[in-house]
């Protein structure tokens, strides 16, 4: 099993792994609908939480995190562990997926930009993954306003790939960051 890249603290933000007693936080946003307008996931169930919660400090491809702020969780940060594509031989583990959830009362003070800065520095320093994507309904300003000011690189659209269940099917974006890309950007 890897090492988990957390804890980490950013400014007054630390990302750590997530504990029992995050769960109260968690739920008290994570169903919210506005919260969910444009998650694929529009919700989940409390026992799925506390069990998906629970299984992330030991789980050897999931290092989601809860961020905290002046002992206080106000985002939840995902990052998922998973084999590049292509034919038979890739090496195993090397790419990484991330998302993120900031809760509303604490939105557009630059958390989730600094919880996805944070996910990309876990994937590629804690890590040593060689590529990192994220994926968002196009027409969702906030998280692509995050990938954006996080510094990734946007490198697909695919249209009307996604369902939503209200406004039927919309485009998607795809970001991506190497982990050369990375480097240059943390050299310069
Ligand atoms: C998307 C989300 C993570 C943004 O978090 P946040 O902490 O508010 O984002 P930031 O403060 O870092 O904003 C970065 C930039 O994104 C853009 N942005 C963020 N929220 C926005 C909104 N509601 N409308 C338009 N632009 C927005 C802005 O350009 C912003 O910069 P600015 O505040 O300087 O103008 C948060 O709104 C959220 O959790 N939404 C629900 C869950 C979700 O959609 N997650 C992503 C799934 S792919």
């Amino acid at each position: 099993m890897r090492p988990s890249p957390w804890p980490v603290r950013i400014d007054d933000l630390l990302l750590r792994d997530p504990v029992e007693a995050d769960l109260e936080a968690l739920l008290s946003f994570r169903n919210d609908p506005d919260v969910n307008h444009f998650m694929v996931r529009t919700h989940v169930d409390p026992d799925d939480l506390r069990r998906e919660v629970l299984a992330v400090p030991t789980s050897p491809t999931e290092f989601s995190c809860v961020v905290e702020r002046d002992g206080q969780v106000v985002a939840i940060g995902f990052l998922d562990v998973v084999d590049g594509p292509g034919q038979p031989g890739a090496p195993a583990g090397t790419d990484g997926l991330i998302g993120y959830i900031v809760d509303p009362r604490h939105a557009r003070q630059g958390i989730g930009t600094a919880t996805a800065r944070a996910l990309l520095q876990a994937c590629f320093e804690g890590l040593g993954l060689r590529r990192v994507t994220a994926a968002a309904y196009a027409d969702n300003p906030g998280s692509v306003g995050v990938l954006d000011a996080a510094g990734m690189r946007r490198e697909r659209l695919e249209r009307q790939a996604l369902w939503h269940h209200q406004l039927g099917w919309l485009d998607e974006v795809g970001y991506a960051l190497l982990a050369e890309e990375w480097a240059a950007r943390t050299e310069a």
